[in-house]
């Protein structure tokens, strides 16, 4: 073993130790002393000098007032990070609850989509369902606003090789669930071998040695476990069939899957999602409900958010901006110096507001992602006890997409497990559905996979995010030429507005690219308050 990998295997080492002695808590401490998390390992996208309250005091500019449009994830980040600089902030937020699409769904929660029936979850106590985001990468700015929050994480299992591939229509592997550590051993061990041959050809003389060809089949030959003479023909890379026990039992390998059945399957083009940068273990989730993470900063922002507060129209004035919203039947308005609207530009589109034409066309413009999920309770964890799979996920090409298996309350006797998480086409399809009809299609599919999925079923909570009031999509989706044409302008300013949102990032989707863009647009407020004199702007 060469001293690179003999430490990176001992910091894996080191790490499975801690977490199986200290939990996550100790994981996450262990990860930031080894310089694994964000910040001493990456930069953050954006470097952030927090406003502080010290330069307002100086200024003579405390107390001015920014009044925020939704209470998701950039509303109260922009809240937070003004409130401790002394702005006056104020959040209106349609919904009775903050986070927006960091939602999770617990027993009682209730929701009625547009067009649809009211839903009200029954999960049992302890048990729920993040509907939004679910996961965090290491890497993402999210991680230290728990950190300074007090939000305690633990980790979330994204890629577990015990979880099963389950093609449809696709070969000779079809409707045959097979453990993901089989297929990708076996897919590394075709191709080791056809590199092999490959590197051995004397055509790859020019880019390499002799000794670098040595080098490399020695490295093929480790990576894909072939045999002496070259040749792939398994390994316990991919598991056994009989694991190997004590006394007589040394276990037994399976035979490896045909190369040609795997191509034709396509389950090796699920890899790649699983080393994608914000996709990569180890992840991470707020202990108890991602709702954490709102709830923590809501608490940091007492009697500064009004629920229920609808928007009706965005205006500039003279010197700051003026905002028309309704509550409980009444029209009310709300001025301040500065507004940090942080609606979804789907929503946002149909809302009156004093922006240029070019600003209009931009919001209009941009594409949200159609995407579903649902939860299901079941009343035991086969997953866990039948198929050995403790959290990750199964994925398959049927439209239910993927199957996650909880990475929280293992051992325990009941457990929600999410029966779909989908996009495009088979989220809209699945989102047509009525909440009855998603539930039975889901279970059917997912009976394919898991022979106790119906008779352990016990309720269901569904979700089509493009059918959501208030949210009306998933995430922004920009195209190249979206974000040449309108991005840009959706970055500016419109007078004293300013747009936060995951939508003004390139991480889409994700709560970091909500939590820096508010850090954006409070760095530019900031900036534009100090610069500006104390007589232009009508105070407080
Ligand atoms: N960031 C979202 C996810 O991880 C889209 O699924």
């Amino acid at each position: 073993m060469t001293g690179k990998l003999d430490k990176v295997v001992t910091r894996r080492d080191f790490l499975n130790q801690v977490g199986k002695v200290g939990g996550a808590v100790a994981v996450y401490g262990a990860m930031d002393s080894l310089g694994l998390l964000g910040g001493s390992m990456f930069a953050s996208a954006s470097s952030f000098n927090a406003p502080k309250k010290s330069d307002l005091v100086m200024a003579n500019k405390i107390g001015k007032k920014v009044v925020i449009l939704g209470a998701g994830i950039a509303g109260l980040a922009s809240a937070y990070e003004l409130s401790k600089a002394g702005y006056d902030v104020h959040i209106l937020e349609a919904r009775d609850r903050t986070g927006g699409r960091n939602w999770t769904v617990r027993g009682g929660t209730e929701e009625t989509e547009i067009n649809g029936v009211k839903q009200v979850a029954k999960f049992e106590k302890g048990q729920y369902m993040n509907a939004g985001p679910a996961r965090i990468p290491q890497h993402h700015v999210t991680i230290d606003y728990c950190r300074e929050l007090g939000v305690e994480l633990e980790v979330f299992t994204n890629a577990n090789e015990a979880a099963y591939y389950y093609q449809e229509n696709a070969g000779p592997l079809s409707n045959t669930k097979i453990r993901k550590r089989e297929i990708k051993a076996d897919t590394r061990g075709y191709v080791a071998e056809l590199l092999t041959k490959a590197a051995n050809q004397t055509s790859l003389d020019e880019n390499l040695t002799s000794q670098d060809i040595e080098r490399l089949t020695a490295y093929l030959t480790r990576d894909g476990a072939l045999n002496s003479s070259k040749k792939y023909t398994g390994s316990s890379y991919r598991g056994y069939t009989e694991l190997p026990g004590a006394g007589l039992k040394p276990g037994t390998i399976g035979a490896p899957h045909k190369f040609n059945h795997i191509l034709e399957s396509g389950m090796m083009n699920y890899f790649s999602s699983e080393y994608s940068f914000d996709q990569q273990m180890l992840m991470f989730q707020p202990v108890g409900g991602m709702d954490s993470i709102p709830k923590a900063l809501e608490a940091k922002l007492p009697g500064k958010i009004t629920f229920g507060a609808e928007i009706q129209e965005i205006r500039q004035t003279a010197d700051g901006t003026r905002v028309v919203y309704t509550i409980k039947g009444k029209t009310k308005e709300m001025t301040g110096d500065y507004c940090i609207c942080t609606i979804p530009l789907s929503v946002l589109k149909n809302i009156p507001a004093d922006f240029t034409p070019e600003m209009n066309n931009a919001i209009k413009s941009i594409n949200y992602a159609t995407t579903g999920k649902i939860a299901f309770q079941f009343k035991n964890r086969f997953w866990e006890t039948e198929d050995r799979i403790m959290g990750g996920m199964t994925t398959t090409n049927m439209d239910i997409n993927q199957i996650w298996y909880p990475s929280y309350g293992y051992l325990s006797k009941k457990g929600v497990v999410i029966g779909y998480y989908n996009f495009g086409q088979a989220a809209v399809n699945l989102g047509n559905m009525s909440i009855a009809q998603r539930e039975k299609h889901a279970l059917a599919q997912g009976a394919k996979i898991h022979k106790s999925y119906t008779s352990e079923f016990e309720n269901s909570f569904s979700v089509a995010w493009h059918k959501i009031k208030y949210n009306e999509g998933g995430w922004a989706s920009y195209s190249a030429s979206d974000l040449k044409n309108y991005y840009p302008t959706l970055n500016e300013p419109q007078g004293r507005i300013y747009l936060a949102g995951e939508h003004l990032s390139y991480m889409t989707g994700w709560m970091s690219g909500a939590f820096e863009s508010a850090r954006i647009a409070v760095t530019q407020i900031h900036e534009r308050t100090l610069k500006e004199t104390n007589t232009k702007v009508k105070v407080g």
